[in-house]
């Protein structure tokens, strides 16, 4: 399953669009940071996001996301997955937590109100859920450590398992590796891929890695200036061809 999507047949493979974004266009004060961006996330396949510093990757994500708002352009889930899960560069844990509570909070928003009072008691069935996710990242064994005692990769795992506690369809992270050691940034790869090919999640992954994008990712989308350059298989782009995403462009 996993190796036949990475065929020339990938986008035929892949599954519904969970995302469709159509001619986003983000300004910060007068300045247009995003002009007519516009790309689709499907279930099932990792999306990489390539672009120089400034070229817009994280603005993106974040419109997306919610986190700021766009003024042109729409951004669309399929029913019922409208709130897509981050995964941050910055790891942020509660260090002094246990790891599966800090894998619970990924699902807060799920939780009553009145839990909230006692934001630490999270009911069981969250609990178990959470213990899934984190076994699906290979940190079970775990569970119990204090958070702030895990290494850096291990910490990534962990919050790749709180946004799966979340229960969101599309998952986005903004540079998932770029504080890790080259090993611990391919196993972090390799489990973004394994999440969106297995569990039919649509992943899209900010990276400054052409090498870890063409390796793990099915897609490849380029950002230059606010505007998308480059969008296509991962079979069918080159290292050339995504270094001319770095090349001019004054800044
Ligand atoms: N809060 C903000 N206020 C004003 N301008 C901003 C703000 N956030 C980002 N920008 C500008 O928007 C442009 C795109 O920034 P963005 O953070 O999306 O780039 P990026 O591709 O993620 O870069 P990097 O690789 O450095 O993370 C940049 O010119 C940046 O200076
Ligand atoms: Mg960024």
């Amino acid at each position: 399953m996993t190796t036949a999507l990475r065929t020339a047949d990938a986008e035929v493979s892949a599954g519904p669009a969970l995302l469709t974004v159509d001619g986003l266009a983000v300004s910060y004060g007068a300045a247009r940071v995003l002009d007519g961006v516009s790309f689709t996330a499907r279930a099932g396949r990792l999306l990489a996001f390539l672009g120089a510093n400034g070229s817009g990757k994280s603005t993106t994500l974040r419109a997306v996301a919610g986190l700021i708002g766009h003024d042109g352009g729409t951004i669309e889930f399929a029913s019922g997955t409208d709130r897509p899960a981050m995964v941050f560069q910055k790891i942020h844990l509660v260090a002094r937590r246990s790891v599966l509570d800090n894998v619970c909070a990924g699902a807060l928003h799920r939780i009553p109100l009145a839990r909230s009072l006692h934001p630490w008691l999270f009911p069981a069935e969250i609990r178990r859920e959470a213990m899934a996710a984190l076994d699906r990242v290979g940190l079970a064994d775990r569970a119990d450590q204090r958070a702030g005692t895990l290494s850096g990769g291990q910490q990534q795992r962990v919050a790749v398992a709180r946004a799966l506690c979340q229960g969101a369809p599309v998952v986005l992270a903004d540079e998932p590796v770029a504080a890790l050691d080259p090993k611990a940034a391919r196993s972090i790869m390799a489990l973004l891929r394994e999440l969106a090919h297995e569990e039919n999640l649509a992943v899209a992954a900010v990276l400054h890695q052409p090498d870890l994008a063409l390796e793990y990712a099915d897609h490849v989308i380029g950002l230059q200036s606010g505007r998308i350059v480059l969008d296509a298989p991962a079979e069918a782009v080159d290292l050339d061809q995504i270094g001319e995403l770095y090349a001019e462009v004054a800044r």
